[in-house]
């Protein structure tokens, strides 16, 4: 039987003495009105999230707890599935039902799609008074904002161009890390060879599409990116840069190995961890799973940006929006969190436990290791050159049907070999297309 609840009718409270005095009465009445004052207080603030692997529970926790340090009451909606694809199905769920959480997990133009439904609480007041213009780059302030208003508080920076390598794989094979990809593929034969699986990956529709959205940017160069994937330009799409592009995606699946169906991306990222595997293609939420298994950069693992694509950098934001909910006072726990959320002191902590760098261009970084420095310095570097690029895999730019309909001809192509490269092309031209 579930224990009871504090304020459940079968917890007994104590009568109050029919000898109580006067002065021990009003203490007892001070009391009660002061604990009323922080009840009317404690917001309970249900929270959507779908950071549930060993990395990203442990910065959740970061949230939960600083959260109720300001006296509000997390309620958990963790929903597992990486990449989010589940939790936004739930969360639809609970929005058509008129029960929306407090607050979400959403990322991009889902956040304008939200604000459509005229189902969002915005923050902009939180936003003036804490000088989010100020902190913000531009460009990720306008998806945080919905009519000229704060709707959704951000609270880092993912880059999702990356490849992780087991250091001690690479020097069994006397190898450096891969900076082309005629390069890569010449590492993964001795690796082969060497009888490590050269890749780790999940065969889940977001991991294929990440992984497919590397390559493409380190094949095309940053140009070629926005073109095909921003302003979905149809003769890019079904070009011959994206041709090749999904060759080269193609030519890797002979080096990952058998068993991938279903497989959880931590999971992809315990085997370059445990030393099955070599290397991954893995936005720096993998860098969490390496910090909780203590291991090193520079020292246990490499984390280098993917073949070809070491002058750009695709881009990741995580974010939080409110909801309007019927409960009273829950607004005041919905503030509490923006506020947080936005703090110098969470977004320190939670990134070095997320693996990703803060969102605010004010903070230190010395506390951060080489990976996250480096991501910091390639953000800037990428913005100053215009090859800052927003990952569509990952919910920043396209539509979420369009995302949709383009993870189908990713999977697709991916586990179907008579599927041609240029038919593949021409499919994701007929995507982009979806309303
Ligand atoms: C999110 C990350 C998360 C990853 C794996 C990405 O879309 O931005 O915060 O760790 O998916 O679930």
């Amino acid at each position: 039987m579930p224990a009871a609840r504090p304020d459940s009718p079968t917890r007994r409270r104590a009568p109050l003495a029919a000898s109580t005095s006067v002065s021990t009465l009003s203490t007892v009445l001070a009391a009660a009105a002061l604990s009323f004052a922080t009840a009317a207080h404690a917001a309970q603030v249900e929270v959507l999230h779908y950071w549930t692997s060993g990395g990203e529970a442990k910065s959740a926790q970061v949230l939960k707890q600083m959260l109720e340090k300001k006296g509000d009451t997390w309620v958990d909606f963790a929903v597992a599935g990486g990449g989010g694809g589940n939790a936004m199905t739930a969360l639809k769920t609970r929005v058509v039902a008129g029960n929306p959480p407090a607050a979400a997990q959403i990322k991009g133009p889902a956040i304008h799609e939200w604000g459509d439904e005229g189902v969002l609480m915005p923050i902009d007041d939180v936003a003036k008074q804490d000088g989010w213009d100020r902190v913000l780059p531009p460009e990720i302030a306008a998806i945080m904002k919905y009519n000229g208003q704060y709707v959704g508080a951000p609270v880092n920076v993912h880059r999702v161009n990356w490849l992780w390598i087991n250091a001690d794989a690479l020097k069994k094979v006397n190898a450096q890390p891969p900076a082309t990809w005629d390069d890569f593929f010449r590492v993964a034969d001795a690796l082969k060879k060497a009888g490590i699986t050269p890749v780790a990956i999940g065969g889940q529709p977001w991991q294929e599409a990440e992984t497919f959205e590397t390559v493409a940017l380190g094949v095309g160069g940053a140009a070629f990116y926005k073109k095909a994937f921003v302003q979905l330009d149809d003769a890019t799409l079904k070009g011959p840069t994206m041709v090749k592009a999904l060759e080269t995606f193609r030519r890797l699946r002979t080096y990952a190995d058998a068993s991938q169906t279903g497989r959880d991306w931590n999971m992809a990222t315990a085997m370059v961890i445990n030393g099955q595997a070599a290397m991954q293609f893995m936005g720096d939420w993998a860098k969490g799973e390496f910090t909780v298994a203590n291991k090193v950069p520079g020292k246990d693992y490499l984390c280098v940006a993917a073949p070809g694509s070491q002058n750009a950098y695709t881009f990741n934001v995580d974010s939080f929006v409110f909801f309007k909910v019927k409960t009273p006072g829950v607004d005041k726990g919905q503030k509490d969190m923006a506020g947080l959320l936005m703090s110098p002191a969470f977004q320190q902590t939670f990134n070095l436990n997320k693996g990703s760098i803060p969102v605010r261009q004010d903070l230190d970084l010395s506390k951060f290791d080489a990976c996250a420095k480096k991501s910091s310095a390639d953000f800037k570097a990428a913005g100053a050159a215009g090859a800052l690029v927003p990952s569509w895999a990952h919910d920043m730019v396209v539509s979420p049907a369009v995302e949709g309909a383009f993870y189908d001809v990713i999977g697709k192509y991916w586990s179907d070999e008579s599927m041609t490269a240029q038919q593949a092309a021409n499919r994701l031209a007929a995507a982009a297309k979806t309303q």
